[in-house]
Formats: C-alpha cells, structure tokens, sequence
C-alpha cells in the first residue's frame, strides 16, 4: 500500500509556487498511491477567494481515496466554513480496502479559528476511539499539528495543545500512523508504537531545517514501512524504514492509568 502525504501548500500565499504543486501532483499521480492525505494549511488565509484555486489545483490529484483536514491557516477569517464548502466535513472516520489491508482511517481538524495553537479536545476523544474500534491492518490518523515537538524549526510553538492526552489516546486504540504537517520540516517521530510522521510544505519556500519544499511517500508493506521525503522536481531522501509491530514492551498500549475517552459522542459524517 503506497500512501502520499502533502501538507501546507498554502495557495494565495506570497512564497507560495504553483509550479512546485503541479510538479508534485504530477510526481504522486505517477506514483500511484492508493490513498493520498492532505494535512492541512490548503490556503494561506483562508480567504473566499483562495478555497476555489486550491480545490482547482488539487482536484488534479488522483487516487481511490483521498482525505482532507484543515490547518490553522485555512481556519483564518471563518475559513473554516469555506472548508467545509468547498471539501465537505473537517472530520472524518473511514474504512479503506487499500492494498489488500483493511485500513481504519481517522480524521480530525485540530484548528481553532484565528489561533494558530492546535488542540484536538477531548470532546474529540470517543469520537476517534470509536473511529479505530474493531479489526483492521492498518490505524491511520491525521491531523495538522504535531503532537511531537520538530527539530529543525526554530523554537517549539504550536504544537497541539493537549498532545499527551491524544498521543496516550492514540496509543492506546493501537494506532500505526499519525500524518500531520504544520511545521514545513519532514520529519519522523517513532514513539510508543506508533510513527509520527510530518510532511514538509509541498509548494511554498515558508521552509526552516530542511531546506526544500517536500511530501512524503510511505510505502506499507507486510512487515514494513518505509518513508521517503521527496523534493517536487528534484531528489529524494528516505525518513527511515521502519518495523510494522513493535515490541509490545517498547508500545506499552496497557501502561497509562489515566486515559478514558467518552465514547457516543457524534461529531461528523462516517462513511
Ligand atoms: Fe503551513
Ligand atoms: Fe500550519
């Protein structure tokens, strides 16, 4: 299963390079992912206007399934609500045939309007834990903001503002991924179980550490996932190769005594 990950590609914004996304698109159509996650920051202001060219341009991606969140920029001057418009729901639970791997994917916008701070809530927390209940392969879950701290990236700000909780939360429901971006830097975190894993921005030269536009490409395999950063146009760079099952010592899902997710809670469209 082939997973493309872009984020923060800000369309309206002044650094922002339309040709960067045309290149990438083109470059993960060839590719041929079976599901491609955009994590959020789709514009820069959230602005009526910017909403249309980003649903033009990235209406160009092509895969069976495709998800959608909104970043703390396309929060700004109610975007919200031109999300809404223009993609559909901000949160979302699927079920995905990807690959052969029955895929449980959860959604969630971590935005809050004119803030760039994130927070998932705890309102949220049933709502996921229901998303992941039951079989599957594979445990997906996006959101923009980071849960981990980034290296690269100046000094820590923004990270989700309840990212212990969640991160427990995510953990517990044996969550394999967490796709998220924000930050503009690549990065991956293995923690607990789980890889968190942060795209660049995709068409914008907003860049810090790393210093190129970039996505991701995440190949998941039997016993495997491997993660290549890639530059639009140029080279690319593995993030790391990674084991499918941890050790069940080094995920310790069991150890938190404090996590209880109020479960019945109905936030938004399940498909
Ligand atoms: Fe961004
Ligand atoms: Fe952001």
């Amino acid at each position: 299963m082939l997973i493309a990950q872009i984020s923060d590609v800000h369309v309206g914004g002044t650094r922002y390079r339309q040709d960067l996304l045309r290149t990438a698109i083109a470059e993960i159509n060839a590719a041929g992912p079976d599901l491609i996650v955009v994590a959020g920051d789709l514009t820069d202001d959230g602005y009526p206007d910017q909403y249309p060219l980003a649903r033009e341009e990235l209406s160009a991606l092509e895969a069976a399934h495709i998800v959608r969140v909104p970043g703390n920029h396309d929060a700004r001057n109610v975007g919200y609500l031109h999300f809404e418009d223009t993609f559909g729901a901000r949160d979302s639970r699927t079920r995905l045939e990807c690959g052969g791997l029955q895929v449980a994917l959860v959604a969630v916008d971590s935005t809050k309007p004119d803030l760039d701070e994130g927070e998932v809530g705890r309102e949220h927390y049933g709502w996921i834990e229901e998303g992941f209940a039951g079989g599957s392969d594979l445990r997906v879950f996006v959101c923009h903001h980071h849960l981990m701290p980034i290296p690269g990236t100046g000094r820590e700000r923004n990270q989700v503002r309840d990212a212990g909780d969640v991160l427990a939360l995510l953990r517990r429901c044996e969550v394999d991924l967490v796709l998220a971006g924000h930050r503009h830097v690549p990065y991956v975190w293995p923690v607990a179980g789980m890889l968190l894993v942060h795209s660049g921005t995709v068409s914008t030269l907003r860049t810090r550490g790393f210093p190129h536009p970039a996505y991701n490409l995440i190949q998941v395999d039997a016993g495997r996932i491997s993660i290549e950063l890639r530059i639009p146009g140029g080279e690319g760079q593995s993030l790391g190769d990674y084991p499918r099952d941890w050790p069940e010592e080094l995920s310790a899902r069991q150890a938190d005594p404090f996590v209880r997710a109020q479960r019945g809670v109905s936030l938004a469209d399940d498909s």
